[in-house]
């Protein structure tokens, strides 16, 4: 054995926790005395030893109930605060909106996609973008009635393909992911695609498999020199060459849109944007082909594994409530009947669904610290100091979970947002699963939309059971990017 070499390797060792050390000691010397309050950490690793047990959002009701709605805890190097509470959520990023707006520089995600596009970006330059987007979005129909024939015709498919499972046990996973993709898809590139085309499966598979491994993520933006350890052990050379497979799928999308573009006669997301781009230039302008291929790939993964996921949590709940179930059907015959699919225009007709929806959308409760934002420069809040660099999570599980807000929060109850004339009772304002402020989703009306089209179709025409009556899906949820339900399987029995 070569004893020397065993030697420099230990000192190696030791000499770069060291610098670790001092490096972290050095950084948090530099932050302020009144940080809002919050568990000591240790230096280099900070308070990661917390998240041992693994229940964040546990872990977080338990630093919330000792230090107050602002706390604050070290990740690696970084610091992080995290806001809770109604009250101390609308005060941060509603009254101080222009300081509470803008996302970390630093953020694995933000850095692997250049810190452009409309998710990851800041400032003046996330201003333009996502004003631009969002008004590009409308144009082609975003929650209107324009779109509605489109999102329909994707239904009827993704219908037809769950009818072929004959009532077996299914899971729905890969098809729900694959319908909703396409209707991104078809805002964006102006064409679906047929859920067996090659090229189709590989990006919805890679855009799931990146949703999954940003959750693995978390120890690498914490701790950013893990990439350069050998080999992956945390994913992160996987996840940045998934999207950069994604990249190019995407700009192949933009060159065969910028060879046939026709100003007068705009397609799509990408046409609206390549118009802009022959006005403006693409120099010192947001109209940069990167910046369109970032914001195209936010609209994915923000706009499908969502909504995917809240149908898929919606099934979980109707299957361990029949009686719900039964009663979404009721008010879907009184209104729509049987000879025609569910629209738009049904939906004020159904308060009933929107309680329901609403109630999957606070126990499902899937962006539960909603998207990190992040301190540009210092910010004062509260009478303590938030220091410029500091990656700021909203809190909204403390309001979805809150005992004062929704009686016995852990019971799922659509009842609790009807009153007695069996209308909507104003409660259902207090889930913030769209998060609050500025940063607020962008997709709100489009979720909304798909979510009444597909789970009004689906309980249309069929009976949702377990795989067994022994197999119930687990209502728990695995906490990643999104907190998602468990994988299961569930029979669809056509009704006759
Ligand atoms: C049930 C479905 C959805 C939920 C629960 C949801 C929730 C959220 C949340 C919590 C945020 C972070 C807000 C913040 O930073 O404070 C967000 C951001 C965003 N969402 Fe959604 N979303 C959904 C569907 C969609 C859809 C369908 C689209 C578009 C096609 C979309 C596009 C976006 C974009 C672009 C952002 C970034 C906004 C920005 O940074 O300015 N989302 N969403």
């Amino acid at each position: 054995m070569d004893f020397s070499s065993l030697f420099s390797l230990n000192t190696v060792t030791v000499a770069i926790v060291l610098v670790l050390i001092i490096l972290s000691i050095n950084r948090s010397l530099q932050w302020p005395a009144n940080l809002p309050p919050g568990p000591t950490g240790y230096p280099v690793i900070g308070s990661i030893l917390l998240f041992r047990k693994g229940n964040v959002l546990e872990l977080f009701r338990k630093l919330r109930a000792q230090y107050g709605d602002v706390f604050s805890l070290t990740l690696g190097k970084n610091l992080t605060v995290v806001i809770s509470g109604e009250e101390a959520l609308k005060e941060a990023f509603i009254q101080q909106a222009e300081d509470f707006s803008d996302r970390s520089e630093n953020s694995l995600t933000g850095r692997i996609l250049k810190n452009k596009g409309i998710g990851f970006s800041s400032g003046k330059y996330w201003k333009q973008t996502r004003t631009f987007a969002l008004s590009t979005l409308r144009n082609f129909g975003f929650g209107r009635k324009s779109l509605e024939s489109r999102v329909q015709e994707d239904i009827a498919a993704y219908l037809d393909m769950i009818e072929q499972q004959d009532g077996q046990p299914y899971d729905m996973k890969e098809l729900t992911v694959m319908a909703i993709s396409n209707i991104i898809c078809s805002i964006t590139f102006g064409n679906r695609f047929d859920y067996t085309d090659a090229k189709f499966k590989r990006i919805t598979s890679l855009f799931a498999e990146n949703f999954r491994l940003l959750a693995l993520g978390g120890a690498a933006q914490a701790f950013p020199y893990l990439k350069y350890l050998p080999g992956d052990m945390f994913n992160i050379k996987k996840l940045i060459q998934n999207t950069k497979e994604i990249r190019d799928f995407v700009f192949e999308q933009i060159t065969e849109h910028r060879n046939t573009l026709d100003d007068q006669n705009q397609r799509d997301f990408i046409d609206a944007f390549l118009s802009q781009q022959s006005i403006h230039g693409q120099e010192d302008t947001i109209f940069e082909d990167l910046n369109l291929a970032v914001s195209v790939i936010n609209l994915f993964v923000a706009g499908t594994d969502t909504t995917a996921t809240m149908i898929r949590w919606a099934i979980v709940y109707l299957i361990h409530n029949k009686h719900i179930q039964d009663k979404l059907r009721q008010e879907i015959e009184t209104v729509v009947g049987c000879s025609r699919l569910p629209s738009l225009a049904d939906k004020s007709d159904m308060p009933y669904y929107e309680a329901f929806i609403t109630e999957v959308f606070r126990m499902g409760n899937i962006t539960p610290l909603a998207v990190p934002h992040g301190a540009l420069k210092d910010i004062h809040f509260r009478g303590m100091v938030i220091p410029k660099g500091t990656l700021i999570m909203p809190n909204l599980d403390s309001v979805m979970t809150d005992p004062d807000i929704f009686k016995n929060p852990e019971k799922f109850e659509p009842e609790r947002f009807l009153g007695k004339d069996c209308q909507l009772n104003g409660k259902e304002r207090n889930v913030l699963a769209f998060s609050l402020g500025r940063r607020v989703c962008l997709g709100e009306s489009l979720a909304r939309m798909e979510l009444f089209l597909f789970m009004t179709s689906l309980l249309q025409r069929f009976e949702f059971l377990p795989e067994s009556p022994e197999t119930l899906p687990s209502t728990d949820g695995i906490l990643g990017l999104a907190l998602v339900p468990h994988d299961f399987k569930c029979r669809a029995v056509k009704l006759k």
